[in-house]
């Protein structure tokens, strides 16, 4: 078990790395490439194709698209409109090429479009897409999901992160009998009623204090702090003593970007909670099987007492879990009086990609393959950006990511909002042209892959020193 050191990396501000004797493994699936260099590709930009699309799809779907980060408004024109993924490369319509650290929002940390994830999704197929029954495919990915995440001894499969997470606010209620939760500014627990509030992501990138259509006595339970502020947790349970059912959080926060816990706080929520009564809840969705093979909580050694998870574990399809401690799961219907259910919940094909993803991850010197690329890459654009005299920070742990531009440190969304964000457009529509896909918001995690090879690191701090000069 990795232990957070706390220690800030040199040039970075809150990046905490747990030491390692493994040394990193090269990645052997780097992704077959069109042969266009960056150079080349630069004179052929054009985003004719995506733009045709785009306009078309804004007379179709709200805003043209069907999850508000990806339309762009943060950093200016139009969202790229993408035609396939391979490893860690992304290709537009128009026929551009793309180093992606988004990885579809977290999912792709082995990679797009893997090549075993393909062969055993090809399987899975023939023998059906849904059975509404059953199967056993669930049974390998809860016993997978089961030995590897600290706190979970029983799982329950959903669809997406949202649902993780309205299932286990629904859970921890109906287990303390209590209907008060805690919930971070800036952390972002899916887009249900009672989580909108303070919200990170999509809601802090366009600029909604809360979203119109959430009724008042959906959030009168929710209380919110400052992350990484233990006196206000503590204020909040001494003004509402045996009211509050647990506390919800980011183990790290990837919605506000990225913004680690500082050493110790984790161990405070451990502890408050236990003395009050109440669950601790890590929302793993991000960083589960991603900051290590058992999520922060084996990462930082702090168990909660439920976790949700997604992302990963469906291998780039549609999937969420929640789970935790027996005695509290067993609340959940069948087993218990907890109603919550799901037409696709466990389908045959999210459990396959997310058995095939999980598998690769296992294999010795993932993380630590991770962890060198990611520290390479933060470590480039940080200190890129200050040589040409940006106010920048960053930080990282394992193959999630993020800078923000302010001197930092930025230990909460306070702290995030700081950020330069005009700059930050200047610099994601330069990085854009230099055929490097970032997040298109401030306010979000990066991601690299298992597929991300030294050689894209280097072509994309390279391309950052030569953006960093232009805006
Ligand atoms: C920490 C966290 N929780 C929950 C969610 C919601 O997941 P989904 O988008 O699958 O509904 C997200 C999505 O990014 C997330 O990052």
């Amino acid at each position: 078990m990795a232990a957070a050191s706390g220690v800030g990396v040199v040039g970075l501000t809150v990046a905490a790395r747990p030491s390692s004797s493994k040394l990193p493994r090269p990645c052997s699936r780097v992704p077959v490439r069109m042969s266009v260099s960056l150079d080349e590709k630069k004179k052929a930009f054009t985003l004719q194709k995506s733009e045709e699309a785009f306009n078309a799809a804004k007379e179709l779907m709200p805003g043209g698209v069907n999850s508000p980060v990806r339309a762009f408004k943060s950093v200016g024109g139009q969202p790229i409109v993408m035609d396939s993924v391979k490893g860690s490369c992304m290709w537009d319509i128009d026929g551009n090429e793309y180093i992606d650290y988004v990885g579809s929002w977290g999912p792709a940390i082995i990679g797009h479009a893997d090549d075993e994830v393909l062969a055993a999704l090809a399987e899975t197929m023939k023998k059906g897409t849904s059975f509404g029954a059953p199967c056993l495919l669930e049974n390998v990915l809860a016993e997978m999901v089961v030995s590897a995440v600290p706190c979970i001894e029983m799982v329950r499969f959903v669809n997406s992160g949202t649902e993780a997470c309205m299932g286990v606010l629904r859970l921890a209620r109906a287990f303390t009998r209590r209907e008060k939760i805690i919930k971070f500014e800036g952390c972002y627990h899916g887009h249900a009623d009672p989580f909108l509030v303070k919200a990170g992501s999509g809601v802090a990138t366009l600029g909604l204090p809360d979203s119109p259509g959430v009724p008042r006595a959906a959030t009168i339970d929710t209380l919110t702090a400052p992350f990484n502020n233990i006196s206000a947790v503590e204020e909040l349970f001494e003004t509402h003593k045996g009211e509050i059912a647990g506390i919800i959080l980011e183990p790290v926060v990837g919605n506000s970007g990225y913004i680690a816990p500082k050493p110790g706080f984790l161990e405070a929520m451990r502890k408050i909670t236990k003395d009050n009564d109440a669950l601790l809840i890590f929302d793993e969705v991000m960083t589960g099987f991603r900051l290590s093979y058992g999520g922060a909580q084996e990462y930082f050694g702090v168990i909660p007492d439920l976790t949700t998870l997604g992302k990963i574990i469906g291998g780039g399809l549609p999937v969420g879990a929640y789970g935790g401690r027996r005695d509290i799961v067993e609340m959940v219907a069948p087993a218990g009086p907890m109603y919550q259910a799901g037409t696709l919940s466990g389908n045959p094909l999210a459990m396959t990609a997310g058995i095939h993803t999980l598998k690769r991850l296992k294999e010795p010197g993932s993380y630590e393959y991770l962890d060198k690329v990611t520290d390479e890459l933060v470590r480039g654009i940080v200190d890129a950006g200050k040589k040409a005299g940006h106010a920048i920070c960053g930080g990282y742990i394992r193959g999630m990511f993020g800078f923000f531009f302010t001197e930092g440190p930025v230990y909460n969304f306070s702290d995030a909002k700081k950020s330069d964000t005009e700059k930050f457009a200047r610099f994601y529509q330069g990085m854009l042209r230099e055929g490097v896909y970032f997040a298109p918001s401030q306010f979000e995690a990066g991601f690299t892959s298992l597929a991300h090879s030294p050689e894209d690191i280097k072509k994309t701090v390279a391309a950052a020193e030569k953006v960093f000069q232009q805006i």
